[in-house]
């Protein structure tokens, strides 16, 4: 699909992913960080998430803590200006959403105003209160329960969540109390997949599972996993489609020898001067010019 014609491009909207979740087709979300990856994921994906991933995948700190609103902005920023057709959510940072209602509205709808079409908070019950003033101010909201990276501290790491009854219980009620607060959709992350398929066929609103085994209503994966872009680490729910890590190292490193053993830039890699100006810069001298100008 084209991003040249923007005219005949139809944008996916929120009722066309909740029509979707009723007929049962899949839907399909990865994040991006700027233009270039928006470019690639926009005419395959359903949406589009400006994740605070962004933290850990491409500003290199080792959670999404740091994330401030102000580097959210600037990607999202770069993000939009793709104009993708893909419906664009931005994630709201840590404590862009904690201290006041006025600040949680200017941050979520700051967002909208730059080219999202809705933001995702992570939390249950806690934060009813927050989605409801922003449903109110019709900012959508995506909700985000089971591993909520935000609560990396309160929850002792990365681990996967929903595994006791308590804990299973209080999700499937967290996600109920977030779909009557007005959530569009919910993020489930990393919570066993009996308890996702559970929530999905008891909420109406779509669920959208990362680590959340195969019955959610569609799938999340970060862009840089999918295409092998991270070395090191995976979680067990990443499947990664290229070795794209190798493959850049790989076409870079040719590019490289090129530049060494002088086969780049080409001829037609290279600009040439107008007839007769070649002789001209032939006969210059630096102390014939100065002599000139004195
Ligand atoms: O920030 C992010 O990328 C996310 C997804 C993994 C759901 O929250």
């Amino acid at each position: 699909m084209s991003h040249t014609s923007e005219s005949t491009v139809e944008r996916i909207t929120l009722p066309m992913l909740q029509r979707w979740k009723e007929d049962g087709r899949r839907l399909v979300m990865t994040t991006a960080y700027d233009a270039v990856t928006a470019r690639i994921a926009d005419p395959i994906v359903d949406m589009i998430l400006v994740g605070d991933s962004v933290g850990n995948v491409c500003l290199g700190f080792d959670n999404t803590l740091p994330v401030s609103m102000a580097m959210m902005n600037h990607h999202l920023d770069a993000v939009a200006r793709a104009k993708p057709r893909a419906l664009l959510v931005a994630d709201m940072p840590f404590l862009s959403f904690h201290l006041s209602p006025g600040d949680t509205i200017r941050n979520a709808g700051g967002f909208l105003q730059r080219g999202a079409d809705a933001v995702k908070l992570e939390g249950g019950a806690k934060r009813v209160g927050v989605i409801r003033s922003l449903v109110d101010c019709e900012i959508p909201v995506m909700g985000h329960l089971g591993l909520t990276p935000q609560s990396v501290n309160a929850m002792g790491g990365f681990k996967v969540q929903g595994r006791k009854a308590d804990d299973a219980l209080r999700l499937l009620d967290d996600a109920q109390r977030l779909q009557e607060a007005g959530c569009f959709a919910l993020v489930l992350e990393a919570i066993p997949a009996e308890l996702a398929a559970r929530a999905t066929e008891s909420l109406t609103i779509p669920t959208i599972g990362i680590g959340a085994g195969p019955d959610c209503s569609g799938q999340v994966l970060v862009f840089h996993d999918v295409l092998g872009l991270i070395e090191g680490h995976r979680p067990k729910f990443v499947r990664t489609y290229a070795d794209g890590f190798q493959l850049l190292q790989e076409a870079l490193s040719r590019w490289a020898v090129d530049v060494r053993n002088r086969t780049f830039p080409a001829p037609q890699e290279s600009y040439r001067l107008p007839q007769g100006i070649g002789e001209t810069i032939a006969n210059w001298a630096p102390s014939n010019r100065i002599r000139c100008e004195a």
